[in-house]
């Protein structure tokens, strides 16, 4: 690959509002000094965050440790995530979880309230048996339970793996068993789009006969209170509650313990998890937080992601309940019942922070590009969005619609793998420019290098994004797979990078703008999803030979799928429009609806390299109506090019 070309220049210029840093966490002179001192003694800034932020039980002795890419942060440390999340935060009246359902219904738990249910739970996990290093699946929507539960395994120093609760039995069975789980927790079910979706009845799928052998008990919360099959390994959340109030100690964890797995697509079919360790994980969620946010504790703060993802993670379980904000969560579609859904309730709690993924944003501006101004949202204060580059037509419109044009957008680039933003601008500081995420937090370095590994200085040349020193939320690994985690983020460039897979360019202000993945990983609503996971889920469809997966740009989704599918030949004459509609439901059954293909097209076979190679590169210019260019002298069958122009 040589340097990627840009010809996408967008310029206009947003001046920060000096107003707001008069009041934000971070201020020019503070947002100086930290720099400054990160410059000349990088240990000396990390250590003092870590001091200042984190509530140790035991003092670390060291800051960043160990060999290139096994590092090791604050060592000899010992905390709790759930202390740092609740016991510091008790006793002041304060509100931690505003949770609103689909129907409407609303329920306020204070943190008082909260650190009682969460010692409840924590008592009953540790009564069934569990114990640190034991890996929990917990298979819920949005609900404060799930919060709960994810707070109590950090209070035990159990391992949590949250799986999204819109993917399939079968992506539930993979991911149970890669973890090695002894619990499931879940729900009965739970209402998207007013219609209910059945979880108990999938985790059944997935544990059926013997298919998950590590799990030895199904926890399930009454949610809505339809009817379920109760099996031997089934036990009712509320039922194994204790009959009175019980306090548990939080577990004394080592910094390097690990918090939890989370499971991301990656290029190759199988799904890789993602480990996060505790101290410099919680440190960088919570000094983000502050930073990027400007989260006080007055605030309440609604970032609209599921907790199966990252974003849940980071930006509405741990770092605002670190920082004693209170949060608000949204357990329904953001359409549901009209596209105004967001905005009402926006102005029924007097959210001041508001977080949400360009996907969601496209999509609400094209259902009612003018019915925000149905509502009062001027207890906005900050925007924030997160999972793809945001083109630059729905960013005005957030900040002239939702903002106002009074409320500074933090356009904030990070992964699962980073833990906590990496790029983003600071609020009120930060000159922000519609598409880029402008400029790395302070403590992390970032680079566009060549294939080479060396710096590209030119302006607006794209290249590989990497981070070129380790930063405490930084993945540990692989569970399981210490080649994979090597040969992924490090091997191309002898462990000195890590390697995010995003390509980038830099802008004549120093701004840094995302130019896409450089693997075969198509971004679907700001999900990453492997294409080789779509592709095995079509393949394994009876009627399909081959397939091939790849993205093209969509007004909503940002990135679609459009696959490629060969049909074995006794099903070649098999009527096309209604086997599309029948493989978009299998994939949707095997994955999940985030995978479901926007288009599929047949045909007698796929591009391919001699050697036997998809030339997926083909397919893409096909998809996206662009020329094919590039070299062709590979391809084994050309004249399939033709054919495949044809079909679309
Ligand atoms: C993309 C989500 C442009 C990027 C937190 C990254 C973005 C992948 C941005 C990680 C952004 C995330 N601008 N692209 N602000 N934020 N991405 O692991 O390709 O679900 O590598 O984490 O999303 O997706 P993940």
């Amino acid at each position: 690959m040589k340097n990627i070309e840009s010809k996408l220049i967008e310029s206009r210029q947003y001046k920060p509002d000096i107003e707001f840093s008069k009041k934000s966490n971070l201020n020019p002179s503070l947002l100086k000094k930290l720099n400054s001192l990160y410059k000349n003694n990088p240990d000396e800034f990390w250590s003092s965050l870590a001091k200042k932020e984190i509530q140790w039980i035991k003092g670390f002795k060291s800051i960043c440790t160990g060999d290139a890419p096994f590092y090791e942060w604050f060592k000899e440390g010992k905390l709790n995530i759930s202390e740092n999340c609740l016991d510091r935060h008790i006793n002041k009246n304060k509100k931690a979880i505003i949770h609103i359902a689909e129907n409407n219904q609303k329920k306020i738990i204070s943190y008082d309230e909260l650190y009682i249910l969460v010692n409840n739970f924590s008592y009953a996990l540790k009564q069934i048996g569990l114990k640190k290093g034991d890996r929990v699946v917990i298979y819920m929507p949005t609900i404060p339970e799930s919060i709960i539960a994810m707070q109590s395994c950090a209070r035990l120093g159990l391992i949590h793996s949250v799986v999204f609760a819109g993917f399939s039995s079968e992506s539930l069975k993979n991911r149970i068993n890669d973890c090695g789980a002894k619990v499931v927790i879940t729900v009965d079910s739970f209402m998207r789009n007013g219609k209910i979706i059945n979880s108990k009845a999938i985790v059944d799928e997935a544990l059926i006969n013997t298919s998950c052998p590590s799990i030895n008990k199904c926890l399930i919360y009454k949610n809505l209170g339809t009817e379920i099959n109760l099996n031997d390994r089934d036990l009712w959340w509320h039922e194994i509650l204790p009959s009175k109030r019980k306090i548990v100690k939080p577990e004394a964890m080592s910094s390097e313990d690990l918090l939890f797995i989370l499971y991301t697509s990656g290029s190759t079919g199988k799904p890789k998890g993602i480990i996060h360790s505790t101290a410099g994980y919680l440190l960088n969620c919570i000094i983000t937080n502050k930073w990027v946010f400007d989260l006080k504790d007055n605030d309440i703060f609604w970032c609209t992601a599921d907790i199966g993802w990252i974003t849940g993670h980071s930006y509405v379980v741990y770092g605002p309940l670190a920082t004693g904000a209170t949060i608000l969560i949204y357990d329904g579609a953001p359409t549901f019942p009209k596209p105004d859904r967001f905005w009402d309730i926006i102005e029924k709690n007097k959210v001041t922070i508001f977080y949400t993924a360009p996907t969601a944003i496209r999509t609400l501006m094209k259902l009612g590009e003018d019915l925000p101004e149905k509502y009062d949202l001027s207890s906005l204060r900050l925007l924030g969005t997160v999972g793809e580059p945001i083109n630059p037509k729905a960013w005005i419109w957030y900040q002239l619609k939702i903002g106002n044009n009074r409320c500074p957008i933090v356009d904030t680039w990070w992964q699962t793998e980073t833990g906590a933003n990496m790029i983003a601008p600071i609020p009120g500081i930060t000159h922000t420019t519609p598409g880029t995420c402008t400029q790395p937090l302070p403590g992390i370095e970032i680079g566009i290098v060549d294939e080479d590994g060396n710096d590209i200085n030119e302006v607006n040349q794209g290249g590989n994004l990497v981070i070129k020193k380790p930063w405490p939320s930084m993945l540990r690994g692989i569970w399981g797979d210490k080649k994979r985690y090597l040969d992924t983020y490090w091997k191309k460039y002898n462990n000195n990078f890590y390697i995010t897979g995003d390509t980038a360019r830099k802008d004549a202000y120093g701004n840094i703008w995302i130019m896409g993945r450089s693997d075969d990983v198509v971004n679907i609503s700001g999900h990453r999803l492997g294409t080789m996971e779509i592709e095995s889920a079509i393949v394994s469809h009876e009627y399909v030979a081959e397939a091939a997966v790849v993205s093209y740009k969509h007004e909503i989704k940002g990135e679609a799928i459009h696959a490629f599918v060969t049909l074995k030949n006794n099903f070649i004459n098999y009527n096309s429009v209604e086997f599309s509609g029948e493989l978009k439901a299998w994939v949707k059954k095997k994955i999940g609806s985030i995978a479901k293909p926007e288009r599929i097209s047949f045909s007698d076979s796929l591009p391919k390299t001699r050697s036997g190679k998809i030339m997926r590169r083909l397919l893409r210019n096909i998809a996206r109506g662009e020329d094919v260019t590039g070299d062709t002298s590979t391809l084994e069958n050309e004249s399939i090019l033709d054919q495949l122009k044809n079909i679309l």
